[in-house]
């Protein structure tokens, strides 16, 4: 189906100003939005429709988060039987089967050896925790002087006080600077368009940056880090795909030094690189790889870390006698039942229709489209990697994000949604669009490009 591009005129928001006088958003410009709203009013299949009626393709999967379409009924079914069966079981000290089924499952997602699932509710709890399970790993080994910790420039690992130390976007970290972790360096990032702008997939320009986590290891010497936590494709700051050959040289110095390596695969987690986890993309095995979004299709939160055996098996086993609680952590939520129901309807949706074929269908589409869009005007870089692709725009002199905001908006008003991250633009569509709706979002794209550079 293509998408219906038909022009809509500017509309009145102001009917929803004095509804949303209570309301504080997440990463929202408040002021902005509230002269400039935008109202979801409900969605199904890959579409939103807005409070205006408006018809709008899901071109970000929600916030990469629902790769599988909206309202599908297996997974509204799943969530409503366990609803009446068990709405609640608490997470400490007890579980149910369907949990104990879900971490098995996810497990076969999983490289061989990732063995060990913990549930948490949302990528940032993913993250936070997964830095407590190093620390607490290398402890448990005797080696309780490994506590740094090393994240990459250009990083998103959520909004907690771990993810915003690790994380390396300036912004996110500027005004908590006293409640950082202490002991976190930060790798440069990989992207650098004089060697690699308009890269298709992954760029050969790169991989000797991986080389400066042994100038930290010789700085801070290995005996001193616990862990390197990176995102295979960096997604929040726009699809940042790595060097050929960069990951591989991480995994070689952590492995040389004791390190543990966390892929955070919140984004790139079942089925966002046409592959299971980035992890198998790449053929690089990490010891931790966090999820969240695309598990339930994020239709009710959940989130989690799956650990290698070694991990598990150390922090269990050195937790005394048998009847004491070996590693403190966890929320009141993890493993929630609702939650489980829908990851396994998930699960269930992803092997059924084979959704990995319709992945590498759409990565080639998309890949396509989008470096077909190369030499307009005002494209500085197009990078893509899997059901995800991304645009760096020419900002507008003074005014960072305005050209991002500028370019949602008329988005919008041609009948597609995008994710905006400053003046980059990303993409990454429901893997049960049709190649033709792909094309046509990118086709979508292309005339609001002409529009805002004419
Ligand atoms: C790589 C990565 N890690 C962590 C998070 C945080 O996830 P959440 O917003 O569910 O806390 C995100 C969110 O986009 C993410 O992209």
């Amino acid at each position: 189906m293509k998408i219906e591009t038909s022009q809509f005129s500017k509309i009145d928001t102001k009917h929803c100003q004095d509804d949303m006088q209570a309301y504080w958003m997440p990463y929202t410009p408040n002021r902005y939005f509230r002269k400039n709203p935008k109202v979801m009013a409900s969605a199904k299949g890959v579409y939103y429709t807005d409070d205006h009626g408006r018809k709008l393709f899901d071109g970000a999967s929600g916030l990469w988060t629902s790769p599988l379409g909206h309202g599908d009924p297996r997974i509204i079914e799943a969530i409503q039987k366990q609803y009446q069966t068990m709405d609640y079981v608490p997470a400490f000290q007890m579980a149910s089967k369907e949990t104990f089924r879900l971490a098995n499952r996810i497990t076969q997602y999983a490289p061989a050896d990732l063995g060990k699932v913990f549930f948490v509710n949302s990528g940032s709890e993913a993250v936070d925790t997964a830095l407590k399970m190093a620390i607490a790993y290398h402890r448990a080994r005797g080696e309780s002087s490994r506590t740094r910790m090393i994240g990459r420039e250009r990083a998103y690992h959520g909004g907690c006080v771990g993810g915003i130390s690790v994380g390396g976007i300036p912004t996110n970290r500027k005004m908590f600077s006293p409640m950082m972790m202490p002991g976190v360096d930060h790798l440069p990032h990989t992207l650098n368009l004089s060697q690699m702008a308009f890269s298709r997939g992954q760029p050969t320009w790169g991989a000797h940056l991986a080389d400066d986590l042994e100038r930290l290891v010789a700085l801070h010497d290995a005996s001193n880090i616990a862990a390197v936590i990176l995102e295979p494709v960096q997604g929040s700051t726009g699809v940042i795909v790595p060097p050929v050959g960069y990951l591989e040289k991480i995994r070689e110095i952590c492995t040389k030094h004791g390190i543990l390596l966390i892929f955070d695969e919140v984004i790139t987690g079942f089925g966002r690189l046409a592959a299971n986890f980035g992890a198998d993309r790449f053929g690089v095995k990490p010891d931790m790889i966090t999820f969240a979004k695309a598990i339930t299709n994020g239709v009710i939160p959940m989130g989690g870390i799956i650990a290698h055996n070694d991990i598990y098996e150390t922090i269990t086993g050195s937790g005394g006698q048998e009847q004491l609680i070996e590693f403190f952590h966890g929320f009141t939520y993890s493993g929630h039942p609702l939650a489980t129901a829908a990851a396994h309807a998930c699960l269930d949706i992803f092997e059924d229709d084979d959704i990995l074929a319709r992945t590498k269908v759409l990565e080639q589409v998309l890949g396509d489209a989008v470096h077909s869009l190369k030499g307009m005007p005002g494209i500085l870089d197009i990078r893509n990697c899997g059901v995800s692709a991304a645009f760096d725009l020419e900002p507008i002199a003074g005014k960072p994000g305005l050209r991002g905001m500028q370019v949602l908006e008329s988005c919008i008003e041609h009948g597609i949604l995008v994710r905006i991250t400053g003046d980059t633009i990303a993409m990454g569509p429901p893997f049960v669009a049709t190649p033709e709706e792909v094309q046509s979002l990118v086709e979508t794209f292309a005339r609001v490009i002409q529009k805002s550079f004419n």
